[in-house]
């Protein structure tokens, strides 16, 4: 069978996952910074192209819109990007195909926070994730639980609780370099 170009292992992306606050854009470009690789912040690119931060997107437009925004980029990134690093939304795993593709075309990267290291984080990131706005301290917890299973899907998990970002973005290039991914 020939080769196909587009998903030759040695150019594939890596896509970091995992739950709001996790350290994926701190963590993301620090890899990129140090593989010399592009890094793309698929929130972030939504947001500068459509002229508002996603919590104002979530107001205006709804979740469900928001959440087909985040679809179509992420399919238009893992189809044409080679070697960069993305840093997906907390919830865009939910989606199936989102999952499909990133799974089947990048390195998907989990960073896993435990429970007790995230809660400290709470109060830092409420007002700017519209998903944590309302929810009493019980439901983020239910919601942290339920995507467990979610996040359990990937290639690589990385221990972002107890690990400093430099050193959990070491453990990501010292695992591609096992890999022979660089
Ligand atoms: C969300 C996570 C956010 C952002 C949006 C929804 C989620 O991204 O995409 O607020 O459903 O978990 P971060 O994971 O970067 O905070």
């Amino acid at each position: 069978m020939q080769a196909n170009a587009a998903n030759s292992v040695p150019e594939r992306n890596m896509v970091l996952i995992g739950f709001m606050g996790a350290g994926k854009t701190t963590v993301g470009k620090i890899v990129a910074d140090r593989l010399t690789r592009e890094f793309i912040d698929v929130d972030e690119l939504i947001a500068s192209e459509r002229g508002m931060p996603v919590t104002e997107i979530f107001k205006t437009m709804g979740e469900a819109a928001f959440r087909r925004m985040e679809k179509e980029y992420i399919k238009d990134l893992c189809e044409n990007k080679r070697c960069a690093v993305l840093s997906l939304g907390g919830g865009a795993f939910l989606q199936e195909e989102i999952r499909e593709i990133c799974l089947s075309s990048a390195d998907v990267v989990f960073l896993d926070i435990p429970w007790e290291s995230w809660k400290t984080r709470l109060p830092l990131i409420r007002d700017s994730r519209p998903i944590l706005q309302n929810k009493s301290d019980d439901e983020v917890k239910a919601l942290y639980d339920a995507r467990q299973a979610i996040y359990a899907q990937h290639h690589f998990k990385v221990n972002a609780g107890h690990r400093t970002p430099e050193e959990a973005a070491q453990d990501l290039i010292d695992w591609l370099t096992t890999q022979q991914r660089i």
